[in-house]
């Protein structure tokens, strides 16, 4: 398919490969490998397989390259590589490129599995890693050097929300011929266009907005033919993190209503961001989407809207973080994000637990934090749920 259409065209089209029974959904190749005709043809394949030739389904499967090919029309990007879950795009993104003896410079404010690969994985194998505040070009200024080979952040930080300019890193970066790694996760494929703004290797988990309904775990890279191909996939094929056909035909079946459940879900940000401005038990509210974020300017040059996800940060504490979220009547306590249903985390506790209190200070995700992930209800509904909970503080 043309790379002209849009995304939303894309995501319900791009990729499609049919069987001879002319299906209209999409199959699963629930296969681990498919069957030669002869030997020679076994061995011919071995030695080089085309577009639609397949060998093992840690390799690749038809329904995995269906969704890898989608995925890549609607990024923008030349190729993409599906993995089993968000960690396993980071982590093969960034070992399958890097060696012993390399530098990488990351900004500090990461999810905290993202953390320990950077901080723990990649320094066991002799990597050395410099953290910055993602949000000071002054500091990626002075970490980066001629030997540095890769730079990593979050678009959008999980859970403070603090913007990194993709543009202006990307530039500092390739300056010392570094290779930009970007965890868009936030900012989902719908807002994304990071591949145009600079950036080399782009991944996702797909666990979040792409299956948005909660079912299946996964991930994927995406940049350029030969970064995809030559260097990721034979990591990846070799170490064993590719994603299963089952759950690849999840992502497939999500991407087709993508934008329409992103774009209802961040009108209901802003219009909660809206109704909690000024609330006695808030000390801030905190969505990119909104004038009142110290980032807005940026958010809205880079990504166009805010995304799906708000902060509440409640004057009273863990204390208070616990009692708001117990009141909820609608948003479930959970941990994942882009849901179809809203979902509360309180970070502090949860997903950023492992990190030492003085950092998790530093990065804004204090005892009252509670992250806030918009599902598709009724926005009244959940501005209501909200309000009320806060009250209940
Ligand atoms: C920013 C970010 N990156 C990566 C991941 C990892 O994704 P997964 O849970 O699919 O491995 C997450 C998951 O919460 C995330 O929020």
């Amino acid at each position: 398919m043309t790379n002209k259409r849009s995304k939303r065209t894309h995501a319900v089209h791009g990729g499609t490969r049919r069987s001879q029974y002319g299906e209209v959904s999409e199959a699963i190749f629930m296969t681990q490998g498919f069957v030669y005709e002869t030997a020679e043809a076994a061995e011919a394949r071995f030695i080089s397989a085309g577009d639609d030739e397949f060998i093992y389904a840690r390799y690749g499967n038809p329904t995995v390259a269906m969704f890898e090919d989608r995925i890549a029309l609607i990024e923008g990007a030349e190729d993409a590589f599906a993995t089993a879950s968000g960690m396993a795009a980071v982590s093969g993104a960034l070992t399958s490129m890097l060696k012993a003896g390399d530098h990488v410079v990351s900004s500090s404010a990461l999810f905290g599995s993202c953390h320990y690969v950077l901080d723990e994985v990649l320094r066991r194998f002799g990597v050395e890693v410099t953290f910055v505040d993602g949000t000071d070009l002054d500091q990626w200024r002075a970490a980066l050097r001629p030997d540095t080979a890769a730079v990593f952040f979050e678009s959008v930080s999980n859970p403070a929300l603090e913007v990194v300019d993709i543009r202006a890193v990307c530039g500092l970066a390739h300056a010392v011929g570094a290779m930009v790694v970007v965890d868009n996760v936030f900012a989902s494929p719908v807002y994304s266009d990071a591949i145009a703004q600079g950036a080399d290797v782009v991944v996702y988990s797909a666990t979040k907005h792409i299956d948005g309904q909660g079912r299946a775990l996964g991930g994927v890279v995406l940049g350029t033919r030969d970064f995809i191909r030559n260097t990721l996939e034979p990591y990846m094929k070799h170490t064993g993190g590719s994603m299963s056909p089952f759950n690849a035909w999840i992502m497939l079946k999500g991407l087709e209503t993508l934008e329409l459940r992103v774009r209802a879900q961040t009108d209901s940000a802003l219009a909660v961001t809206r109704a909690v401005q000024g609330h006695p038990a808030l000390a801030r509210a905190l969505y990119p989407g909104h004038e009142s974020h110290p980032q807005f300017d940026l958010c809205r040059a880079q990504m166009g809207k805010g995304g799906t996800v708000l902060s509440l940060d409640l004057k009273g504490g863990k204390k208070a973080a616990f009692a708001f979220v117990n009141a909820l009547e609608i948003a479930v306590i959970s941990n994942n994000l882009g849901d179809a249903k809203t979902i509360v985390t309180h970070p502090a506790t949860t997903t950023h637990q492992r990190l030492p209190e003085d950092q998790r200070m530093k990065l804004g995700i204090t005892p009252g934090l509670v992250r806030v992930s918009m599902g598709i209800e009724d926005t009244d509904d959940l501005v209501g749920d909200i309000l009320q909970a806060l009250d209940a503080v």
